[in-house]
């Protein structure tokens, strides 16, 4: 078997690749710095020869609603046009929990995964989605987006964060073992505030930004799974915070 990952040197893509080659599979796993550009279809048509699955996990650093979703939507239709001509069979994708439930924060980013998401189900290659909740490991990073002049804005709603391995062994046993067609949600095993997680991970980091809580945008259970779903087992690696 052998698997392009488009994005494979990121920070999913990278031990992805790992993990897949540690399972047997085949792997060509370039970005841009190999000459592999799904934006432009450069060095394409190449990385593709004898694939039989594409794992897309891209990631764009535009979080305006025309560049995300110029971005995803348009790697998707590179990556069908390429890949229907290599004869790729199943084309997998990482999304974003709660994302295409449409009543999510409108955020540009987010609009740029509902368009990648709605591409992929109708193009012609068949297609899984699987839908991760926020990386543990990516919660500080996610705390600066929302900080605003100094202070931490955190909304009162939910947040269920997985821990990356088990993402990346739920997209390596997709390649190796599903069937075309799911959706497939995963989650970590406690579900918080944004506020309390917020205020917990600054203080273990010893950083003394303000966390001031907000009203969230719509319901409180907008960014965690509202129907069955797989439940990682890693904790989150700070103790003692508030589960909700
Ligand atoms: N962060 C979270 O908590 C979270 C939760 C759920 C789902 N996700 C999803 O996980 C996915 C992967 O995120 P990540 O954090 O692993 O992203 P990342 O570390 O930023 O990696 C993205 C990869 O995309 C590649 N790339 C960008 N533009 C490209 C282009 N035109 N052609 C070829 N490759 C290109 C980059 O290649 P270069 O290295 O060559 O630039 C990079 O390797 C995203 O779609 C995100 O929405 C994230």
């Amino acid at each position: 078997m052998k698997a392009f990952i488009a994005g494979g040197r990121g920070r999913v893509g990278s031990p992805l690749a790992d993990n897949l080659e540690a399972k047997g599979v085949e792997v060509v796993a370039g970005g841009l710095d190999d000459g592999i550009d799904v934006i432009s279809g450069e060095g394409l048509a190449e990385a593709l020869v004898g694939v039989d699955t594409i794992v897309n996990v891209l990631n764009t650093p535009r979080f305006d609603a025309e560049g995300a979703i110029s971005f995803f939507e348009g790697a998707i239709n590179n990556l069908t046009a390429e890949g229907e001509r290599a004869g790729v069979r199943h084309h997998i994708v990482l999304s974003i929990v709660g994302v295409g439930e449409g009543d999510a924060s409108d955020i540009g980013y987010y609009l740029g995964k509902v368009a990648q998401e709605k591409a992929v189900r109708s193009a012609s290659i068949p297609a899984t989605i699987i839908r991760a909740t926020q990386f543990q490991s990516y919660i500080p990073a996610l705390i600066d987006q929302h900080t605003v002049e100094g202070k931490v804005l955190a909304p009162r709603s939910f947040i269920q964060p997985v821990e990356l391995g088990e993402v990346v062994e739920l997209l390596a046993g997709a390649v190796t073992t599903l069937e075309p067609g799911s959706v497939v949600e995963i989650a970590g095993p406690e579900r918080f505030y944004h506020d309390d997680l917020f205020r917990a991970t600054l203080a273990d980091r010893g950083d003394d930004r303000e966390v001031v809580t907000v009203a969230g945008q719509g319901p409180l259970d907008a960014m965690v799974p509202r129907g069955a779903y797989r439940t990682g087992t890693v904790r989150y690696p700070i103790a003692g915070i508030p589960t909700a």
